[in-house]
């Protein structure tokens, strides 16, 4: 049909997504696992009204004086838009969206799995079952601290932040936070969370797990400096963005008993590659960010992916925008 909008899509999405696209666009899917390399981006998205992007596509100039001045929208298939310049996008009037919102719980879960299964060593006890060293049961056999009643500590108590404070709640834990400001009194209460300043939640806190956006601020916000405030028997979780953490810091926190342990869903850089040094430790647990990855949280994502697009193509305003300025 003639005059259906251009469309790019970055990966194979849910069929939550790419069904309304199809049905509305002219739609080129990019067919493989591995995503497109910078210039089968730039050719793939040439002339589009629409792109949907992934979190390891970078959206910047380069990329919108490539797609051309028809391009109305950028939709994010990830709740965090670090990989998009969202101020380059509002100047030449290109809507970024992105699906906040749907991922919270499912990516809560994910942190607490993290949380307990490197308190619990069971990467370890699976390693060692599967390694045929299980020869009894043993007193001594990889003892790991309580999650109930020790101390969390949130950095960065959004949607997701706030999500983990509601599931250490039912393990009895005491919750600090930190974030920029204080969320409203009646939200600490319900929570039983408590605002202190950074150093003071890294001190204090078991577990320590990070929930902040990337940005100039967060990046490399825990550097030896802060892994150092923290207890020898503290546990770091990162379902955020790799960057937050200073990878080579935390290696040799871990590796020299600055702090007792570490589950990661993110890393920097991002794939881990299999030879990186924090690979080589017991105490560091690596899941290939996969916080959002529940069947029925990614079909939502997309569905909600495919509405920022098919808005923006429209020129109307997206459901959940990031740049609503750009529709007035
Ligand atoms: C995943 O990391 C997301 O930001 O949605």
């Amino acid at each position: 049909m003639a005059n259906r909008p251009r469309v790019f899509v970055a990966r194979i999405i849910p069929d939550d997504g790419l069904e309304p696209i199809r049905a509305a666009c002219d739609v080129e899917v990019w067919p493989n696992e591995l995503p497109p390399q910078r210039a089968e981006l730039l050719r793939a998205i040439e002339g589009c009204d629409g792109v949907l992007t992934l979190l390891t596509d970078r959206v910047d100039d380069e990329f919108l004086d490539h797609a051309g001045p028809g391009l109305k929208v950028v939709s994010n298939f990830a709740v965090g838009f670090d990989n998009i310049d969202v101020p380059a996008c509002t100047r030449r009037g290109v809507a970024v969206g992105n699906p906040p919102g749907v991922l919270t719980e499912t990516t809560a879960d994910l942190a607490f799995a993290l949380l307990m299964a490197a308190a619990r060593r069971l990467p370890e006890g699976d390693r060692y079952v599967r390694g045929g060293q299980w020869r009894t049961w043993g007193p001594m056999l990889l003892l790991g601290p309580d999650v109930h009643g020790s101390t969390l500590g949130i950095v960065g108590f959004g949607r997701i932040g706030q999500a983990v404070a509601r599931r250490a709640r039912g393990f009895g834990m005491r919750v600090l936070y930190h974030d920029l400001s204080r969320v409203d009194e009646s939200i600490e209460r319900e929570l039983g969370a408590t605002f202190l300043p950074l150093e003071e939640v890294l001190a204090q806190a078991d577990f320590v797990s990070l929930h902040v956006n990337l940005s100039d601020e967060t990046r490399g916000l825990i550097d030896t400096a802060r892994l150092r405030r923290m207890k020898p028997s503290a546990i770091v979780v990162n379902t955020s963005r790799g960057p937050v953490v200073d990878s080579m810091a935390l290696f040799e926190a871990l590796r020299d008993g600055v702090i007792a342990g570490a589950a990661l869903d993110v890393t920097d850089p991002e794939p881990l590659p299999s030879d990186h040094p924090l690979l080589t430790l017991e105490n560091c647990l690596v899941v290939p960010h996969i916080a959002s990855a529940s069947r029925a949280t990614r079909g939502k994502m997309a569905a909600m992916a495919a509405a920022n697009l098919l808005a923006g193509i429209r020129g109307e305003r997206l459901p959940t925008p990031v740049n609503p300025e750009v529709h007035g």
